[in-house]
């Protein structure tokens, strides 16, 4: 059942491009326009919406920080994201114009049920993006888009994120297309690149051996810290959480340019710190910010593994390790940048003699609060 692979943790991470391509898979007309019918809120609905509130927890909340960049740069509604178990606690501010989406692989998870419950009881429409037909969260929705990652069985999410992305991407897309905004141009753009990104995880599946040569080098490592700038930085935050609950190790994600208020005084001769770059076309100044982090890091002894665009020369030369990823546009760089940091984390542990499908004290659904 786990098709020749050692675990199922890389069984899924292989599965990704197909994942992706199911969850793509007749949502995007002939005319290039996204057609998501199956959401069944009415186009008069979304053009009312005037706030968007993404609820989830652990990994399906990094995919909803990277969908309120999405969010908001295609449709310009203001978008909040929180986890799940803090959401209803402190007394939040909805109403019948607000769009709540929950994100969950498994449907079951008790702090994102708990937030949407409250949702509606506000009033809120609730919007879920899930993996498993008919739990329990998509039956109290008022609607679902559901991801084709097939089922996952590893409690380290992979496949589910991937697809969790192109999720969200698809509902900020449709939410700009219904609602016509100036990026009209871009949005078409936009959908007809996701089309080629099964193509480009699957490049990136191709040039893992140096990340697991290099995973394995680092088994003895105390602690990582993950580096990023806008998308990025969820995506830093994921490839943490991800060394966290594998490798048992200590690991951040931080924002790069919270560096210079607090965490670089962590940096010490040896340590690793990996670091997410934004491509260097589109908004090149994140680029040139991060390549000054790089900098500032390596000048105090960090060993840098950079994960940065092909073709982007200017990040060489203070890269200990570079890993290459296929050019995207801006938004849409975490459905490649996140694929080395699953492998490095699966393959760390794995090195440390962890059993990577069923780390310790995890469950797979957490169906407590
Ligand atoms: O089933 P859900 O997506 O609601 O689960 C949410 C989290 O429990 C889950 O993503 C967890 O953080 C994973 N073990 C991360 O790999």
């Amino acid at each position: 059942e786990k098709g020749g692979y050692d675990y199922f943790m890389l069984k899924e991470i292989a599965e990704q491009p197909k994942a992706v391509a199911d969850t793509l898979l007749g949502r995007i007309g002939t005319d290039g326009r996204l057609t998501l019918d199956e959401l069944r809120i009415s186009a008069s609905d979304l053009r009312r919406v005037d706030k968007v509130v993404i609820v989830a927890c652990g990994t399906a909340f990094h995919a909803g920080m990277i969908a309120k960049y999405a969010i908001e740069h295609w449709t310009r509604i203001p978008c909040e994201v929180e986890v799940a178990s803090e959401f209803r606690y402190r007394d939040p501010i909805l109403d019948d114009r607000t769009l709540v989406i929950a994100i969950s692989q498994s449907g079951e998870t008790m702090d994102t049920l708990m937030a949407l419950r409250h949702a509606r009881e506000q009033g809120a429409k609730v919007l879920a993006i899930c993996n498993t037909n008919g739990s329990t969260i998509p039956r109290e929705s008022d609607a679902v888009l559901y991801t084709h990652a097939g089922p996952e069985v590893a409690v380290a999410s992979t496949k589910a994120f991937l697809t969790q992305l192109v999720a969200c991407y698809l509902v900020a897309l449709y939410l700009g297309q219904v609602r016509g905004t100036k990026w009209g141009d871009e949005i078409l753009a936009v959908i007809k690149e996701l089309g080629d990104a099964p193509t480009h995880i699957e490049q990136v599946l191709e040039t893992m051996e140096p990340v697991r040569e290099l995973a394995r080098s680092l088994a003895d490592a105390k602690s990582v810290l993950f580096l990023g700038r806008h998308v990025g930085f969820p995506v830093a935050m994921e490839g943490a959480l991800k060394l966290k609950e594998l490798a048992y190790m200590h690991a951040e994600g931080f924002a790069a340019g919270e560096l210079k208020h607090g965490p670089i005084a962590l940096i010490e001769e040896g340590l690793p710190v990996v670091v997410v770059v934004p491509s260097p076309r589109g908004r090149s100044i994140l680029h040139d910010k991060i390549v000054s982090n790089i900098q500032e890091i390596r000048a105090r002894g960090a060993r840098t593994i950079v994960i940065a665009e092909e073709g982007d020369e200017a990040v060489a030369p203070y890269a200990d390790h570079l890993i290459r990823i296929p050019a995207t546009s801006t938004l849409l760089q975490p459905l490649v940048s996140t694929v080395p940091l699953q492998v490095f984390a699966c393959e760390l542990a794995t090195a440390k003699g962890h059993e990577v499908d069923q780390p310790r004290n995890l469950a797979k659904s957490v169906t407590v609060e």
